[in-house]
């Protein structure tokens, strides 16, 4: 009999990872405390963005996106073949617009790095710049095309892995309560017990609980910095042609769907698990969006929402075994990227349940280690 796995939470990454448990031969149970995307994988934009998310320099981080967004058109390929389900993915590339003088200097300085690393991107002037987005403002200096970025719309694509797992015979469980206990080092295996299901035992538990990953400190020998960053954000209905490209500013970005909305997002707010929408936050996006696009100015937005990111202390997330406990893996923190990233992680989530502890590509992995954040003394605790 196959070895089991239990995947802990219902997310993109917690589906890709079941999904690329069962195709490596794996039985799989996936867990979600309510429904499946229901949290930050259903409240993205779903922008695939590696350079813009990433200006300081090529870090770890931007390597770990930069291998994701390479292998995105086949993994989706293979997720909507699998499931036959559109999940909607653009290659309309990015600007990163400077509306002031002040943002010239880090658009061009990222400019000269990325360069070396595939981007393909270049400066584009005012007048070049209007001519490829006749919409906005005609107060933008000019702006950093990239042309290899895109989006995907998320909540499809959690919709289609679900069915992709679904099909490949992965037992999926929504409403699975909160997490009352866990079980690690025993004899009979990990279990963990959820108030809606009761206990589950599996031979090995990845946990992929985003925002409300840190909550397992209690039943794990490990310190697990991820707290909640909420990300506020609205649409336009009938707007996406007001943009050809996702556009960055250094306050907001936009993103035009398929279904015709345009997307603009994100606050950064600290609020703990709360996911109301506040009208300054909404506010401020609707202000931006006027500067940006003077055509959306006393436009208001048809539809409003928010979720919460998964931000760790060192802003990179925890892929990898919990130190002493092989058996348990997690795969969480994802922070603004866990769309990005959710090929690369299943992809090494694959990896560590057969053993193999390298990855292929340039990655340093040791940075995203889950027990770098343990001291001696919280091991011993
Ligand atoms: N990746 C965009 C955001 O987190 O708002």
């Amino acid at each position: 009999v196959a070895e089991s796995v239990l995947i802990i939470g219902g997310g993109i990454i917690g589906l890709s990872c079941a999904w690329e448990a069962v195709k490596r031969g794996y039985r799989v149970t996936i867990v979600e405390k309510e429904a499946f995307g229901g949290q930050a994988s259903g409240a993205a934009a779903g922008m695939l963005a590696p350079f813009s998310e990433n200006p300081d320099g090529p870090d770890p981080f931007f390597q770990l996106c930069l291998d994701s967004h390479r292998v995105y058109p086949d993994w989706v390929r293979e997720v909507e073949e699998c499931s036959d389900f559109s999940v909607e993915l653009c290659s309309t590339g990015s600007l990163n617009v400077a509306l002031h003088e002040s943002d010239l200097l880090p658009i061009q300085t990222r400019l000269l790095w990325q360069r070396k690393y595939g981007a393909a991107c270049e400066w584009l002037g005012a007048a070049e710049l209007r001519r490829l987005e006749p919409r906005l403002s005609p107060q933008a200096k000019g702006a950093l095309y990239s042309p290899v970025e895109g989006h995907v719309y998320a909540p499809k694509l959690v919709q289609s892995l679900a069915v992709a797992c679904r099909r490949a015979g992965v037992k999926l469980i929504p409403y699975a309560g909160n997490i009352e206990r866990m079980d690690i080092g025993m004899a009979s295996g990990p279990s963990v017990s959820m108030n809606a299901i009761g206990r589950i035992t599996a031979d090995r538990i990845v946990i992929c609980t985003g925002a409300w990953s840190g909550m397992l400190e209690e039943w794990l020998p490990l310190s697990i910095p991820v707290h909640p960053i909420r990300g506020q954000i609205c649409s336009y209905a009938a707007r996406a042609n007001d943009v050809q490209h996702m556009i960055f500013s250094s306050q907001a970005y936009w993103v035009g769907k398929k279904d015709g909305s345009l997307v603009c997002g994100a606050s950064e707010d600290v609020a703990g698990f709360e996911r109301t929408v506040t009208e300054r936050g909404v506010e401020r996006l609707t202000r931006w969006s006027g500067r940006l696009f003077p055509s959306l100015q006393d436009v208001r937005p048809q539809r409003s929402w928010a979720g919460l990111r998964p931000a760790t202390r060192d802003g990179w997330p925890l892929i990898g075994p919990v130190p002493g406990s092989p058996e348990i893996i997690l795969a969480a923190g994802h922070y603004r990227n866990g769309i990005l990233l959710s090929p690369i992680t299943a992809t090494r989530v694959g990896d560590l349940l057969e053993g193999r502890t390298k990855l292929n590509g340039t990655v340093d992995l040791n940075a995203f280690d889950p027990g770098r954040f343990t001291s001696i003394a919280g091991q011993l605790r």
